[in-house]
C-alpha cells in the first residue's frame, strides 16, 4: 500500500494507492459507517460488503438525480445516520458523486470518503471534490465543492469491470495526456488497452500517475478559477452530445476532444499533424471520433453549459500535445466553426 497525503485549500485528503478493501475496516469504525454502491458492484463483488450497512442504489447515470439522493436521504434516517455518521462510496463515478453530494446535504454534511471502482471514478471523478446531480439534461448542473476524507484504491475491483467501462475511462487519461503530459502521451501510444487490463500492475502505474496530474492540476485551482478549467477539454461538446445523443460519457468526450482539436487548428494554430496523432490514440483505445449529432439541439445544450460568460464561451483548446490554454470564443464564432464542422 502506498499512502499519500494531498493538500486542497481547507482539507487534505489521504490517498491509499494499491491498497485492499479490507483496510477499510481500519480506516473507519464499522458501526458507524454506511457504505453507497450500486446493484452491479453490489453483485459482481458480493462479499466484500458483508458486515457493512449498504445501501444499494441502481445502476446508471440516469439515477444520477435528487429522486435518488431522496432516497438516500430517507434511508440514512432508517438507518439512523446522525452527524458522527461516516459515508463511503464504493462504485463508479456515479456513486461517487452521488455519495459525496448526498453525505455534504445530509445534517448539513457529514464526513464520507471513496472507493472508486471503475478506471472513470479512479483517474477523475473521485479526485477534486467535484460532487454533484444531473437535472434532466443538464449535467452535473446541481452540486457541491467538499472533499472526501481519503480515497482508497483497491485494484481488483478493476476485474470486474466490463471492457465497455475500461474503453470510457481511458477516454479521460487519454485527456490528461492531451492537456499535460506528453510522455504519457507517447507511452499510451506505444502500449494498449490490453496491456493495461493485463495486469493490475501496469493499470495500477497508469491510474496513479492520472490521480496525480488531476490532483496537481486541481489543488493549485480547487474552485476552478484557471488550470482546473483545462481539465474540460473535449467536455463543452462532449456533455451537450452525452445526453442528448445517449452515449457514455468516455465517447462523448472523445468526440468533443476531436472537435475541440478542430477547433484549435482554427483559433489556436494547433497544428493538423497533432490532430490525426490524437485520433489515432482515440481509436486506438476503441473510443469513437465523430458522431452523427443533431447539431440544433447539442447547441441549444452548449448555451446552457457552465463553461458560457455573457456572449463568450470559455473553450479549452491545445497549443500542442501536453499543453492547453483556455480561450475565450464569442458565441457567433463558435456556431460558425461549430456548424462547418462535419
Ligand atoms: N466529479 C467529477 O469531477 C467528475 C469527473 C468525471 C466524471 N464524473 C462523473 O462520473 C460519472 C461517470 O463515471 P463512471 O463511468 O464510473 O460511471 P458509473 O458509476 O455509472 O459506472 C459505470 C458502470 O460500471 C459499473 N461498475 C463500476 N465499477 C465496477 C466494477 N468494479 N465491477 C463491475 N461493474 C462496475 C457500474 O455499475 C456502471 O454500470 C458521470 O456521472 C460523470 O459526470 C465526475
Ligand atoms: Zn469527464
Amino acid at each position: 500500500m502506498i499512502e499519500k497525503k494531498y493538500q486542497f485549500s481547507k482539507e487534505s485528503v489521504k490517498v491509499y494507492f494499491d491498497a485492499g478493501f479490507e483496510a477499510l475496516q481500519e480506516l473507519t469504525d464499522k458501526e458507524n459507517t454506511i457504505l453507497i454502491t450500486d446493484d452491479n458492484i453490489f453483485s459482481s463483488q458480493s462479499g466484500r460488503f458483508d458486515g457493512w450497512k449498504t445501501i444499494v442504489l441502481k445502476a446508471g447515470e440516469k439515477f444520477k438525480n435528487q429522486k435518488t439522493v431522496d432516497e438516500i436521504i430517507n434511508r440514512l434516517i432508517e438507518l439512523n445516520a446522525d452527524r458522527q455518521t461516516f459515508i463511503i462510496g464504493v462504485g463508479g463515478g456515479v456513486i461517487t458523486n452521488i455519495t459525496g453530494y448526498a453525505a455534504s446535504v445530509y445534517m448539513r454534511g457529514v464526513k464520507f470518503a471513496f472507493v472508486p471502482t471503475s478506471i472513470l471514478a479512479m483517474v477523475d471523478a473521485s479526485i477534486g471534490g467535484k460532487n454533484g446531480i444531473d437535472v434532466g439534461v443538464y449535467k452535473n448542473l446541481v452540486g457541491v465543492i467538499n472533499q472526501p476524507q481519503f480515497l482508497l484504491f483497491d485494484y481488483t475491483f478493476l476485474e470486474t469491470l466490463p471492457e465497455k467501462e475500461w474503453i470510457n475511462g481511458f477516454a479521460e487519461i487519454i485527456k490528461h495526456a492531451c492537456i499535460k503530459d506528453v510522455n504519457m502521451f507517447d507511452f499510451l501510444k506505444e502500449k494498449s488497452l490490453g496491456y493495461f487490463r493485463s495486469s493490475l500492475e501496469n493499470i495500477g502505474k497508469l491510474v496513479q500517475q492520472n490521480v496525480e496530474i488531476k490532483y496537481n492540476i486541481v489543488a493549485n485551482d480547487e474552485r476552478e478559477t484557471g488550470d482546473r478549467k483545462l481539465l474540460n477539454f473535449g467536455h463543452t461538446l462532449g456533455h451537450a452530445i452525452e445526453n442528448t445523443a445517449n452515449l457514455p460519457h468516455g465517447s462523448a468526450i472523445s468526440i468533443g476532444m476531436m472537435v475541440a482539436c478542430h477547433i484549435s487548428e482554427t483559433i489556436n494554430n494547433f497544428s493538423k499533424v497533432e490532430t490525426e496523432k490524437i485520433k489515432e490514440l482515440i481509436s486506438q483505445y476503441h473510443l469513437p471520433v465523430s458522431f452523427e449529432t443533431n447539431k440544433e439541439k447539442a447547441w441549444e445544450i452548449l448555451l446552457h453549459d457552465k463553461k458560457k460568460s455573457g456572449n463568450d464561451m470559455n473553450f479549452i483548446v491545445l497549443d500542442e500535445i501536453g499543453k492547453a490554454s483556455v480561450k475565450k470564443i464569442p458565441l457567433p464564432q463558435l456556431r460558425e466553426i461549430f456548424n462547418s464542422l462535419s
